[in-house]
């Protein structure tokens, strides 16, 4: 008997190959739907996807016209001129580059003063939009997903949340010292991201390789946000040779 719920997992050949194969999955979603609604994701995994999607925009091949796009998360305090805000990359690697509407695109607000009611807005705002159609994920070192951290509950929402040491000092490589980390960020919760019609998480390169198999193969704890996901019908692991090399297929 096949698990009905068992996630659909791609094998590329390295990262540009996942970049490309991801970047099918979006195109797929845009043509079936020209308002869909994506849920975005940051970090150096994606980097290769938005090249592939401004590319393809470039080229007539795909319209943003209809679309609008929803961010998982941003740093506590950085504003969008800040060149290590989420806002900032996307626009960079995205927005700036495609004709999609500025107004269609929501990345949470680092900024915003009362975060108790802007979290509550910003899950408003998606369903005001009908709901995620696919949402893409990176994953951090440590099972992390948005920035749910290990511990996050499946049911959680749009939040603000600490950091971890890990993410800090993983995610320093892009700040000029750890101590410029932000140490909180506003994420979309495990439960929002489940509510999204279709997931496709997108991983590369070996240091990923242990995380991915406690993802997929391990137990659902939230010890590895991650693993919250296999219940989710509609899952696709994307993912190089490196970063599936610990899986036992
Ligand atoms: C950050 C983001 C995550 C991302 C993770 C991994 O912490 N909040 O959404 O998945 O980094 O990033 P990378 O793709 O650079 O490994």
């Amino acid at each position: 008997m096949t698990d009905s719920t068992a996630p659909t997992i791609v094998v590329s050949a390295g990262p540009d190959e996942a970049a490309c194969c991801t970047a099918d999955l979006i195109t797929e979603s845009m043509r079936e739907n020209h308002a869909a609604v994506l849920g975005l994701a940051t970090g150096g995994t994606p980097v290769g996807v938005y090249r592939q999607l401004v590319e393809r925009c470039r080229s007539g091949k795909l319209d943003f016209s209809g679309v609008t796009t929803f961010n998982l998360d941003e740093y506590v305090g950085l504003g969008p001129e800040h060149s290590q805000s989420y806002r900032y990359f996307m626009q960079q690697q995205l927005f700036d580059h495609v004709n999609i509407l500025a107004s269609n695109t929501h990345v949470p607000d680092g900024r915003a003063t009362d975060i108790e009611s802007y979290v509550v807005e910003y899950e408003r705002q998606i369903r005001q939009a009908g709901g995620i159609d696919l949402q893409l994920l990176g994953i951090g070192n440590n099972g992390h997903i948005a920035f749910n951290e290990p511990g996050s509950a499946i049911d959680s929402r749009t939040r603000m949340v600490a950091l971890t040491e890990n993410t800090i000092d993983a995610n320093s490589r892009f700040f000029e010292s750890a101590d410029l980390v932000p140490r909180s960020a506003i994420t979309m919760g495990i439960g929002t991201i489940l509510e999204s019609r279709r997931i496709v998480l997108m991983a590369t390169g070996k240091a990923k390789a242990a995380v991915i198999k406690a993802a997929i193969e391990g137990p659902i704890d939230p010890v590895n946000p991650a693993s919250l996901l296999q219940q989710h019908p509609q899952l696709t692991f994307v993912l190089d040779q490196a970063a599936a090399s610990g899986l036992n297929v």
